[in-house]
């Protein structure tokens, strides 16, 4: 039997809602990635230049675990330092990943320098054929169509439990089948 595990890093709360969310829809544990120093700046830098400092370890065995489900934000059109780091860290261990990210990007601009099409390529360098799905979840989707190009509104609404509708919704339940 498959033995499922959700890891996830989240800065502003959207990551690990959804995180929360696929752990509850599968019954499994979620666990937080915990980077070695969690300020916003080392985290932006790291992430920027592909320079990380390193996460903490986690309490759990990854061997224990058949499918990883990885949850994290995207910066400057990359996955986070934390989640980059885990990865190196654990990859001769990590089976398979299906990783989901709570993202600025849109569907349409996902090609563009910051779309999430650059963050799935970088993923496919690192995990290679471990790399099973990659879903983004854009916050567009949780956002009233009049402010879609709205800065400060895609930079201040959060995926949460009062935000989440049926878009997101009907996209996590297809992640989930593909499971
Ligand atoms: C410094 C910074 C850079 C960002 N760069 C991107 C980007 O390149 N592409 C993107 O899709 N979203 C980008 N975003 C938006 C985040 O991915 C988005 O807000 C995400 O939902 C935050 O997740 P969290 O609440 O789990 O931290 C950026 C956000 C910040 C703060």
């Amino acid at each position: 039997m498959e033995k499922n595990l959700v890891l996830y890093y989240s800065k502003t709360g959207s990551n690990r809602f959804l995180a929360e969310k696929i752990g509850e829809k599968l019954g499994c544990g979620v666990v937080e990635v915990k980077p070695r120093f969690n300020s916003f700046l080392y985290i932006a830098l790291s992430t920027a230049f592909n320079r990380g400092f390193g996460v903490k370890g986690l309490d759990i065995d990854l061997n224990d675990y058949s499918r990883l489900i990885i949850c994290s934000p995207i910066w400057f059109g990359k996955v986070l330092s934390p989640i980059s780091d885990l990865i190196s860290k654990h990859k001769a261990v990590i089976s398979r990943v299906y990783f989901a990210s709570c993202c600025g990007s849109s569907d349409d601009k996902k090609d563009e320098k910051f779309g999430y099409s650059s963050t799935h390529n970088q993923l496919k360098e690192l995990l290679g054929e471990k790399l099973i799905n990659f879903e983004a979840f854009p916050i567009g989707l949780v956002i009233p169509q009049d402010k879609l190009n709205d800065d400060k509104a895609m930079m201040n609404t959060r995926l949460s439990e009062d935000t989440i509708n049926s878009s997101v919704e009907k996209r996590l339940d297809n992640f989930i089948k593909t499971l």
